[in-house]
């Protein structure tokens, strides 16, 4: 059913693309779309809700659907080529203000966090108390792992073609701490470790903490991370690492199709490099099948698979996994170093809630609902920022990366708009230069409200006003 109206929303688009239904014209009524597409009538009004939240329509009480095309069609980001070398990391201050309790008041356009009305907050409530009730089981300790969670987790990356058995599996607080632990264990202070630019800040900070030097490496808004450039990178340092979000990155979604993938993890094989995948975002998927991870081609346990429960069930359980390949006795050890092991309780609900079914059930309902806030925002986005911007069309998860036109300052936008209390974030967050100080990030998951729209508006119309100073 949610496929079927977003096929009938996507074949709508093209006709309005294709200049079938124009500007202002009615749309032919949802009966006569029915039997045209052969399909229920709501399953048209859900096709017609998809494509005004897509910003393609405008209902008017009464009348019907009328065509109103976003205001242009605008254009992805360029990739940048930069000349790599390596950089000490010092992760920027102001990205501890993403998350920090006192931002709670403002409006969330900055942290990558789903909005709580997207996540499954009443399943997770029980599964907790489910958790609570079996006693000395959730709450003593769990090294590497509860085997119900990793046996969960397990199956999991078996039905997307990972062959693990749960002790292979290290339970982690996030997939934060998997990437740290990932770092730690294969690599010494001031070694040099690839990134992808523009890089999700944590990355930034997880380098910082080990005291490792950086190298960034453009993404390419579809394809993911330049194989070209890895190789130029690879030739000319002795890198220790590489770290890569291959599916949905963070922030511009581009998802590395498979054949890239696949020279990725041999790449990194043939230079002995170990590959430290981040998967967060694969879960949450716009279209389509759930992209494979690299890890899928890994036949001599280089890569380093990392990922999390935050994006979909909670950030807050802070519960992740990581699969080391062939570095787990290592990986193991800097778990057992860094903390005993993850919180037993969370691990219990979350295998309870996996088991259940409920945790698919939930990602089928909440992808189209994903996708369609981000698509939402960017129609907005369309509408107000100045001419020239640019904004990503993101495959998967649900944050926006916009680049500002010449040398407006996202920074100045960033600053600007906390003083209205609307929070975003700045380019400047998401690499060692200043590459990217005419970038935004923005984060579209949050239910559509008059707030948000109001706040994109304002976002616009600042960035317009420094366009027009710059
Ligand atoms: C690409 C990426 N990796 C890792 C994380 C951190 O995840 P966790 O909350 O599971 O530690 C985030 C959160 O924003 C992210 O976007």
């Amino acid at each position: 059913m949610g496929i079927l109206y977003n096929q009938v929303a996507d074949q709508l688009q093209a006709l309005i693309r294709d200049g079938v239904y124009r500007e202002g014209e009615r749309l032919p009524g949802v009966r006569a779309l029915s039997r045209q597409f052969g399909v229920s009538v709501s399953t048209v009004l859900q096709a017609h809700q998809t494509l005004e939240a897509r910003g393609y329509l405008e209902a008017r009480e009464r009348s019907g659907y009328f065509v109103h095309l976003p205001r242009r069609d605008m254009p992805e980001p360029v990739m940048q080529q930069h000349r790599a070398k390596p950089m000490p990391v010092s992760a920027r201050e102001m990205t501890l203000d993403l998350c920090a309790d006192e931002q709670k008041r403002m409006v969330p356009l900055a942290a990558a966090v789903p909005h709580p009305d997207f996540l499954p907050v009443r399943q997770i409530q029980q599964a907790t108390l489910w958790a609570a009730r079996r006693g000395l089981e959730s709450l003593d300790y769990a090294f590497p792992g509860k085997i119900e969670y990793r046996r969960q987790v397990a199956q999991r990356m078996a039905a997307l073609g990972v062959m693990v058995t749960p002790d292979d599996i290290i339970a982690t607080n996030g997939a934060q701490e998997a990437i740290i632990l990932a770092l730690k264990a294969v690599t010494s202070p001031g070694d040099i470790v690839v990134v992808e630019s523009p890089s999700f800040p944590g990355i930034l900070q997880a380098l910082d903490v080990v005291g490792l030097r950086v190298i960034e490496v453009p993404t390419h808004p579809s394809e993911g991370m330049s194989l070209e450039g890895l190789e130029l990178a690879l030739e000319q340092w002795p890198v220790k690492a590489c770290v890569v979000v291959p599916n949905h990155s963070n922030p511009m979604g581009a998802r590395m199709p498979d054949e890239r993938k696949q020279q990725l993890v041999s790449m990194l094989e043939r230079a002995g490099v170990p590959l430290i995948e981040d998967d967060i975002y694969g879960d949450v998927f716009h279209t389509g099948e759930r992209p494979r991870p690299a890890k899928v081609f890994d036949r001599t346990g280089n890569v380093i698979y990392c990922s999390s429960f935050s994006k979909t069930i909670s950030p807050g359980l802070r519960l992740g996994w990581m699969m080391p390949g062939k570095y787990l006795a290592e990986a193991r050890q800097q778990k057992y170093f860094s903390n005993l092991g993850t919180a037993s309780l969370p691990q219990l609900a979350v295998a309870r809630f996996l088991e259940q079914g409920g945790y698919d059930r939930y990602l089928r309902s909440v992808r189209p609902r994903f996708r369609e806030a981000t698509e939402r925002m960017r129609s907005a986005v369309g509408r107000s920022f100045p001419e020239g911007t640019a904004v990503s069309r993101p495959q998967g998860g649900f944050v926006l990366w916009v680049q500002l036109p010449g040398k407006t300052s996202g920074t100045e936008v960033y600053r600007r708009a906390r003083e209205e209390n609307i929070n975003v974030a700045p380019g400047l967050m998401f690499s060692t230069t200043d590459k990217y100080q005419n970038c935004l990030r923005l984060n579209g998951a949050n239910p559509w409200s008059e707030r948000i729209e109001h706040a994109v508006a304002r976002l616009g119309a600042i960035a317009t006003a420094l366009a027009s100073e710059s």
